[in-house]
């Protein structure tokens, strides 16, 4: 009974969920994983992890293999992104590798069942883990092609009752434009979901969004190249955009 009203309940600690951009891992380099960021990521988490809070990461695949680019090239998108799954359990566990060595224990869990390499994702699972102070690092997205990585942790914050989602990017929040086309763009400090949905705003997919505006799920969005930005974000830190309700 007990595990049935802490399941109702949430979690007693602070959970988080951190969503790291594949393409963040490559650092300086034009593609694949750059063992130094990795190193310093994974310090920063285990940093953030001593006071206690709950880490879920889930890790996209920009790095190494991108299925809508592809896609755009002629490759079938179900194919593509299929590739794009497997890039992200690289990643993981490159993540998982880092974070061990900085003693913080880990587990790798799967979206798609590859069980020599890593665990199959089980939500029950998985919220042990955290409960136990593990990292639990989620790939291979949802398992389903169309959907993006950002939707992919929605939907993991949803499910084991994180209360923030942390989207580490290399842009320091939401603008009202492109600030990389627009030098005049301004960056919003706070913004309602239906306002990001109705801007277009490119910050998230709109898939992602829905999803976390119909489960109330905050998402702050971070610029990770800020050296101790994942601990401040992970802290509860006010750093980047807050996207909420209005
Ligand atoms: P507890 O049940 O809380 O003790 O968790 P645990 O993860 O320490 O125990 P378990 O015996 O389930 O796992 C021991 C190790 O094996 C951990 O590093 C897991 O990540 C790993 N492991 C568990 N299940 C699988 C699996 O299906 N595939 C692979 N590759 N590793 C697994």
């Amino acid at each position: 009974m007990a595990d049935a009203g802490q399941a109702a309940k949430g979690p007693s600690r602070r959970r988080v969920l951190l969503k790291l951009s594949g393409e963040a891992l490559m650092g300086e380099h034009e593609y694949g994983i750059d063992p130094e960021i990795v190193r310093g990521i994974a310090g920063q988490i285990a940093a953030a992890k001593s006071d206690g809070t709950e880490i879920a990461v889930v890790v996209g695949g920009g790095n190494i293999f991108r299925g809508l680019a592809a896609s755009a090239r002629g490759m079938d998108r179900s194919t593509g992104d299929y590739m794009g799954m497997l890039a992200t359990v690289m990643n993981g566990l490159a993540i998982q590798d880092a974070l061990e060595q900085a003693k913080c224990p880990t587990r790798v869990m799967s979206a798609i069942a590859m069980n020599e390499i890593c665990e199959p994702y089980i939500r029950r699972r998985a919220e042990r883990h955290l409960e136990k102070g593990r990292v639990v690092v989620m790939v291979a997205g949802t398992g389903n092609p169309y959907f993006t990585t950002d939707t992919a942790a929605t939907l993991r914050a949803v499910e084991v009752h994180a209360q923030v989602i942390l989207k580490a990017t290399r842009v320091d929040g939401v603008y009202d434009a492109d600030p990389e086309t627009h030098p005049d763009a301004r960056r919003y400090s706070q913004i309602g979901y239906t306002d990001l949905l109705s801007n277009r705003l490119q910050a998230l997919d709109a898939t992602a969004v829905s999803l976390a505006m119909d489960n109330e799920m905050p998402i702050v969005v971070f610029d990770m190249t800020v050296p101790g930005n994942i601990t401040r974000a992970i802290a509860g830190e006010r750093i980047g955009t807050l996207i909420s309700g209005e």
